[in-house]
């Protein structure tokens, strides 16, 4: 048995799936029964638990051979770091007292730097307190910036003719599909060659890119070449938060922390001395993917109200 959180959320779904693909039983732990239906039909064995509840998260690690763990964001908290260490300690602790010997945890590119990176500081602490549980063999995946986070912008993209953050344009972000993470989350979770004790591993896409490159690779896949990158001043772009995606003032701030980090170079990939893994998805096919599913989705709406 291997348990999943955040078996709902983008990557977590894809590592489900490819374990019961490779015919494994997975648990698929999630805040919501309904959203772990679909989990259920593919033959997950869901279980419900809150990030924060440490003997729910106990119960769903119990027995199994290996976990997937990751911190989600709560968009809404008033203080961020506070929030995720209250996760981070409800994870840990659950780690300890299920028994769990081997951890594969999703982290980010950065998760080395202790301040001054916005959200990555999360997913330092999150490795930290990983860190604190020495007879636990323990995988960190960096993970460089999802491609699929393109899916935020696509109404944006869509109906106002551009993609808008606080990146600079021309800086090279070192990126990844979140396919490729669930990838070698599996192979890592059913597999035994990481050394033991705890390791790191980056998992980026073939090349860094540009969020111009990225603009461009996007409009070109949704027949929308006039699309443009508009770069937020961090101020802007915290309000925007704010006030279109409901993000909490700490939360936006947070971000924006993030993206000044990369853009002045202190977040970067490839950093020496750290194993790679290497996905194979290019921006190109990506772009081309989540073009065609978006194709499909709205020839499938129109035949069904036709
Ligand atoms: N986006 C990037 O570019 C990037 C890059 C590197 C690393 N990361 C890291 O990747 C992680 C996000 O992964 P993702 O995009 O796959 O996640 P996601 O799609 O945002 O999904 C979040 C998952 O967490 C669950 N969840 C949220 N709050 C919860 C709570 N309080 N208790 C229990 N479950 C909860 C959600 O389940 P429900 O169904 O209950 O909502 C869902 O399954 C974060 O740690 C982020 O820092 C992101």
């Amino acid at each position: 048995m291997y348990t999943v959180l955040g078996a709902t959320g983008t990557v977590g779904a894809q590592v489900v799936t490819h374990l019961i693909d490779r015919g494994h039983r997975v648990r698929a732990v999630g805040r919501s029964p309904e959203r772990l239906h679909a989990l259920a039909r593919l033959g997950a064995h869901p279980a419900v638990a809150d990030m924060t509840d440490s003997s729910a998260l106990t119960d769903a690690m119990r027995g199994s051979s290996a976990v997937f763990v990751m911190q989600p964001a709560d968009h809404t908290a008033t203080d961020h770091l506070t929030s995720q260490r209250t996760m981070t300690d409800a994870i840990v602790r659950a780690v300890r007292e299920s028994g769990t010997q081997r951890v594969v945890a999703l982290s980010s590119v950065g998760a080395e730097i202790s301040s001054g990176t916005g959200f990555l500081v999360g997913l330092h602490i999150l490795e930290e307190g990983l860190a604190s549980l020495p007879a636990v063999e323990v995988l960190a995946l960096r993970a460089g910036w999802f491609y699929d986070n393109a899916r935020a912008y696509l109404p944006v993209m869509q109906n106002a003719g551009l993609v808008a953050d606080s990146l600079d344009p021309e800086v090279r972000v070192p990126m990844v599909a979140t396919r490729d993470i669930a990838a070698a989350a599996a192979d890592a979770l059913v597999g035994t060659g990481w050394g033991g004790g705890h390791s790191v591993r980056e998992v980026l896409g073939p090349v860094d890119v540009d969020q111009l490159t990225v603009t461009s690779v996007l409009g070109h896949a949704f027949g929308l070449p006039e699309l443009r990158y508009v770069r937020l001043a961090d101020d802007d772009m915290i309000d925007t938060l704010i006030a279109e995606a409901g993000f909490s003032p700490d939360v936006a701030r947070h971000h924006v922390g993030m993206t000044r980090a990369i853009n002045d170079g202190r977040v970067a990939g490839r950093r020496p001395g750290t194993r790679v893994i290497t996905g194979p998805t290019t921006i190109d096919d990506y772009a081309a993917d989540v073009a065609r599913s978006a194709r499909e989705e709205l020839r499938s709406f129109h035949s069904h109200t036709a």
